[in-house]
């Protein structure tokens, strides 16, 4: 039986490489979540055999019980409350490994026949650690984004010096406990402390940073199941742990990059601004007037061009404009006008957010056009239309050195023709600067809600 359960946790495995593997490209992405779907379906029955598991009723409950909350979950959950529902899901991935980790813990200490061995004690005291802090960080991640917690950058006294205290405490008691493992009250206090400061790390973040936190406590919740995989001699868990733990840090490095910020910077509370409404004190006031279009205007403007690029930003999502945006494609492309969208990595507030809007809206994948392959194509471009995007079109990105964007790679939209941006005022966006790009000679202002501004332009080109 054990040769048959390890084979099927290597075929396990393998679903899960190759489905990450087709996660890479929209176009086989849902494969790949069918087949990483099976490789867990096919570790649970194996599981389910394994001779330690609980009675067969107790799973059934619990498998009703969690796919029900999980089905409504998903059910109910908006788009742009994604972020927070991932970091929900991270959360209780964490809290499953100390429940696991602690429930071997005590299987161990209250069995006379089964001694401690160290490789278990220290994957035991690692999938506690890490298992807690994800929990309580995921925690307190959701409640920023979902607004019951302060969405502000909270800075504590001794911030920093207190949290490396509690951390060289807490892998302290970790080194004490693997030499005298019957010492069951600094365990708990290994647990309490580490809950603490899971806490401690992510209430100084920023609400606008919490994408790029949960993205890390993602790796963690992979890194935390990783070893509880070591705690119970799973390899597929260790596989499946390690996977998540890569691919969460990869994620989060990208999204770093593409807002050219260290992690450090994130993680250590980041821009100040970041996240506040309206400008940010160090932002210049506007300078010059912006020159505005409105919708018949736009429409006859366009009647006139070969080539349209569209770029979509967080007000595309804010405004639930996707299905509008995928009318306009079509109005333009029935008069045999070239359309097609840039991408910036980190536009909207999650990895993939345009993507992901845009095919909901059936917007083909290969009109969907990455920054690196559209950039060199602005120049040629007559009229690039912004929608509800800000700082992943700022030029000031590119030259001024005192921006907190400087250096940040960006969508070289100013370089078109003509450049139309729709918001709903000049206010700022995430990063809280004012954009120049709004009083370039060749940008023109399409004010408005971003759903209902390109449902009137859609009629209005009708209207031709
Ligand atoms: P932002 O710079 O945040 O700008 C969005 C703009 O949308 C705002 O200036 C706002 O202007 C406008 N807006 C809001 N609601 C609207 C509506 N209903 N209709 C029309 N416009 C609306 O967005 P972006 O250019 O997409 O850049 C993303 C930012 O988020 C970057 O700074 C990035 O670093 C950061 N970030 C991204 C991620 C990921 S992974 N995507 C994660 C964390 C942070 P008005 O108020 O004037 O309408």
């Amino acid at each position: 039986m054990e040769i048959v359960s390890y084979l099927v946790y290597l075929i396990a495995s393998i679903c899960f490489i190759f489905g990450i593997k087709k996660l890479s490209s929209p176009k086989t992405a849902r494969q790949g979540n069918q087949l990483a779907a099976l490789g867990m379906l096919l570790a649970i029955i194996v599981t389910l055999f394994d001779q330690r598991v609980l009675t067969f009723e107790y799973i059934i409950l619990g498998i009703v019980i969690g796919s029900l909350i999980g089905a409504v979950f998903a059910l109910k959950v908006q788009m742009t409350g994604m972020p927070q529902m991932v970091g929900l899901l991270n959360g209780f991935g964490g809290g499953a490994s100390v429940l696991v980790g602690f429930a071997e813990y005590d299987r161990i200490f209250v069995t006379p026949t089964i001694m401690f061995d160290e490789p278990t004690t220290i994957s035991i005291v690692l999938s506690l650690l890490i298992g807690s802090i994800t929990f309580t960080g995921s925690l307190i991640a959701f409640g920023k984004l979902q607004g019951i917690v302060t969405g502000k950058v909270v800075k504590y006294p001794l911030q920093h010096p207190l949290n490396a205290l509690l951390l060289v405490a807490v892998f302290a008691a970790g080194v004490f406990v693997v030499i005298q493992p019957y010492e069951i009250e600094i365990i708990i206090g290994i647990i309490g402390v580490s809950l603490l400061l899971g806490v401690l790390l992510v209430l100084p973040i920023g609400g606008a940073d919490m994408p790029v936190a949960i993205s890390l406590l993602n790796s963690y919740s992979g890194l935390a199941a990783s070893m509880t995989g070591f705690v119970l001699n799973n390899k597929m868990l260790i596989i499946a742990g390690a996977l998540v733990g890569a691919s969460g840090i990869i994620l989060t490095i990208i999204m770093c990059k593409g807002m050219n910020r260290s992690l450090m910077n994130v993680v250590l509370g980041g821009w100040a601004s970041a996240g506040a409404e309206g400008p940010a004190a160090d932002s210049k006031a506007h300078k010059g007037t912006a020159k505005a279009i409105d919708s018949e205007e736009l429409a006859m403007l366009l009647d006139s061009v070969s080539s349209v690029v569209i770029v979509p930003g967080y007000g595309m999502a804010v405004g639930q404009a996707q299905h509008a945006v995928r009318d306009l494609m079509n109005v333009l492309e029935k008069k045999n006008i070239k359309v097609r969208f840039a991408i910036h990595p980190v536009a909207g507030r999650m990895p993939g957010h345009m993507n992901v809007l845009l095919a909901e809206a059936q917007v083909p994948y290969d009109k969907l056009l990455a920054m690196e392959d559209i950039n060199d194509d602005f120049p040629n471009t007559d009229v690039v239309i912004v929608i509800g995007a800000n700082d992943v079109v700022n030029p000031a990105a590119r030259h001024d050195q005192s921006s907190p964007i400087y250096g940040m790679p960006i969508l070289n939209v100013d370089y078109a023709k003509t450049v139309i941006i729709n918001k709903r005022s000049l206010n700022v966006g995430y990063a809280g600067i004012d954009n120049e790009l709004f009083f370039y000679p060749n940008a023109l202002m399409y004010f408005g809600d971003s759903k209902e501004a390109m449902s009137k332009l859609v009629s209005e080109i009708k209207a031709l």
